[in-house]
């Protein structure tokens, strides 16, 4: 199951993602935003997020104008690696490395068909595990340090 999650700047290039993830095959669920108002991206961020983090999602797609708020309050939440992409080498790489669980994407920046390929890349691409665990593991504990309040 993708979580799946837009505002306004996001919401015609998410049509598009359901419309492919429906073609393909892919259960998700969409948290919003529904229409083309303007919303807070933390806003919907937050929900994907936790629902992400808390396994009741094994991965998201967040899309924004940038990808970059996004991401940034994503990341923000326990458990989520969440990488901006607009390639095709960091959407693999990402989940090879990063084991990435959230693909954030700019839908002011990405024409659609070309991030269609990276939502496919990232929904497809194995983490590689090993010595790239390590590296998470090293990562989360940053986040989880005491003094890093
Ligand atoms: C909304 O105008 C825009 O700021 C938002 O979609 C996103 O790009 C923020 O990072």
């Amino acid at each position: 199951m993708i979580a799946l999650g837009c505002d306004h700047g996001g919401y015609e290039l998410l049509q598009k993602v359901m419309e492919h993830l429906d073609e393909t095959g892919v259960a998700y669920k969409n948290f919003g935003t529904f229409d083309c108002q303007s919303v807070d991206y933390p806003d919907i961020a937050y929900p994907v997020a936790t629902a992400v983090a808390a396994g009741e999602c094994d991965k998201g797609i967040l899309i924004c104008g940038t990808g970059i708020g996004m991401s940034m309050a994503a990341n923000k939440v326990h458990g989520i690696r969440a990488a901006v992409c607009s390639d095709h080498f960091s959407a693999k790489y990402t989940r090879l490395h990063n084991d990435a669980n959230i693909l954030c994407l700019g839908g002011r920046v990405l024409g659609d068909a070309f991030a269609l390929e990276l939502v496919d890349l990232f929904l497809n691409t194995p983490f590689e595990g090993g010595r790239h665990q390590t590296r998470i593991d090293k990562v989360h504990r940053i986040e989880n340090a005491k003094e890093n309040v």
